[in-house]
């Protein structure tokens, strides 16, 4: 658990790694998985929490800042209820059993998405695992469940709009930094990297304003198969890609 970052470097081959401050994972996959091994979806879920679990002490022990996970969109309402429901209980039982580890391990936990179609049980167990951690100040484990990047961007414009409406903001007044406020991440970092597993090549809704400036990586593997050899050969990759934010490339001469 407590490797030094800089052990990294010698760990991977071909050069030092650099480590996204804010690393985004759309962990796609779980029914491909059990499908491979002619079993149900719901088995492909339940295995994709031990990779979640995995996940998370890898970014502790590569010194990731702040992670964020997507684990059911706003879109996934339209699966069977059966499959639905497995994954809802999936979430309450992670929360459950892990909350002491995650205390323990000194993470931050916040749950980003619609709130308002979850059940009041639910959105008191999730309002307490991020009370009971909200002073942790080690990673930042972000859970995007039914989260949806347009409907996350529309419910700030409907915010805003009602701020303009009763007067306390002029349209004029409106920047990046007024839109940025009103989302579910706000107050940490844009997204450095986003990785999906499975092979599928689209964000899904996913982080779409976050995402204007992240690196890509794309990996075959399906989510419950993603382990510490993946991470490390998609930070290598991260780590040799130029980022420019629209500028030039620094000139030697
Ligand atoms: C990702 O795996 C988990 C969720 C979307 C909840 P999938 O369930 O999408 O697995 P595939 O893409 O069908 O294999
Ligand atoms: C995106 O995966 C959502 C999550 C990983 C939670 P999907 O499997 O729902 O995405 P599509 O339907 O293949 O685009
Ligand atoms: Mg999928």
């Amino acid at each position: 658990m407590s490797m030094d970052p800089a052990a990294t470097a010698t760990i991977a081959q071909g050069g030092p790694l650099r480590i996204p401050a804010h690393l985004g994972v759309i962990m796609d996959g779980n029914g491909r998985w059990a499908k491979a091994r002619g079993k149900m979806r719901t088995e492909g879920h339940k295995e994709g929490v031990k990779a979640l679990r995995n996940l998370v002490e890898l970014c502790i022990n590569h010194g990731v800042a702040n992670l964020t996970v997507f684990s059911f969109s706003s879109e996934n309402w339209t699966r069977p209820r059966d499959e639905i429901a497995f994954i809802f209980n999936l979430l309450r039982r992670f929360v459950v059993s892990d909350l002491q580890r995650l205390i323990r391990n000194n993470v931050r936990v916040r749950i980003i998405g619609s709130r308002s179609d979850l059940e009041p049980s639910l959105i008191r167990l999730i309002e307490d695992v991020e009370c009971k951690t909200r002073h942790n100040n080690g990673l930042t484990l972000v859970v995007a469940f039914n989260y949806g990047g347009k409907a996350e961007i529309a419910e700030a414009c409907r915010t805003i709009a009602r701020a303009v409406e009763a007067g306390t903001l002029s349209p004029d007044e409106i920047t990046e930094a007024t839109i940025e406020r009103e989302l579910y991440t706000s107050g940490l970092p844009d997204p450095d990297l986003i990785i999906r597993t499975s092979g599928e090549q689209r964000l899904s809704n996913f982080l779409l304003w976050q995402s204007a400036y992240a690196e890509f990586v794309f990996v075959e593997e399906n989510w419950p198969d993603f382990n510490e050899a993946s991470f490390l050969r998609v930070l290598q990759t991260y780590s040799g890609r130029e980022r420019r934010f629209g500028s030039v490339k620094a000139q030697s001469s």
